[in-house]
């Protein structure tokens, strides 16, 4: 089964309120609405059916752009946020080729999916080509005691530490910590967050 027809298969098949990274809310978007002006260009990777690209047009962000994988997922974005509000890109990260400049890239659970050391590389220059200066970036994944899998696919778990480490010398942190996801089914994720400025 291909990547796509693994997440659409997800999406199609399950009640969002049932898949193990639902979360009513983006804690994250106070930060972004504390941090960067209304019309700030601002990308959610593998953004799935977050409520993070909703919560923002609330609050009257006007330059928000989703990437993912599922064209179902995308597809449900689009019918709740109809028009020109959200730029949709289906696209895999690992091949994906930016053709703009963005002010924050927040990922929440889609980095620890990259499991080959290449594609995690890849993903830092990524972000660090696309974010401009005093860009943020805002990055959630499976800690070092997270869960071996999500979704039925390996993961690679990564300490707050590590996750700084990758990112270099390019990036300014400004906030790391673990934190526990709970899950709809009463189970316990532990995450690493971090928060940086792209110098
Ligand atoms: C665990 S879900 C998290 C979704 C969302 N970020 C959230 O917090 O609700 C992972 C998401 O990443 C997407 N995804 C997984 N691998 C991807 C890849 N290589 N490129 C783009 N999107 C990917 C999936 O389709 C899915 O929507």
């Amino acid at each position: 089964m291909s990547l796509q027809a693994h997440w659409d298969d997800r999406y199609e098949n399950n009640p969002a309120s049932k898949l193990s990274w639902y979360q009513e809310q983006s804690p994250e978007v106070e930060f972004v609405n504390e941090s960067v002006g209304k019309g700030t260009p601002i990308i959610d990777i593998g953004g799935g059916l977050s409520p993070f690209v909703d919560q923002l047009v609330d609050l009257g962000f006007t330059n928000l752009t989703v990437l993912d994988v599922s064209s179902f997922a995308l597809a449900e974005g689009q019918k709740r946020i109809p028009g020109k509000q959200v730029e949709w890109i289906h696209s895999d990260i690992r091949t994906w080729q930016p053709e703009r400049m963005y002010g924050l890239w927040h990922d929440r659970a889609v980095f620890h999916f990259l499991t080959e050391e290449a594609d995690q590389v890849s993903y830092w220059g990524k972000a660090k080509d696309t974010l401009v200066p005093g860009g943020f970036i805002v990055i959630g994944c499976f800690s070092e005691n997270g869960p071996e899998q999500c979704s039925g696919l390996p993961v690679a778990r990564h300490s707050t530490g590590d996750l700084v480490a990758a990112m270099g010398d390019e990036f300014e942190v400004l906030e790391s910590a673990r934190r526990i996801h709970r899950t709809p089914s009463g189970g316990e994720q532990e995450f690493s967050w971090v928060i940086a400025q792209r110098i």
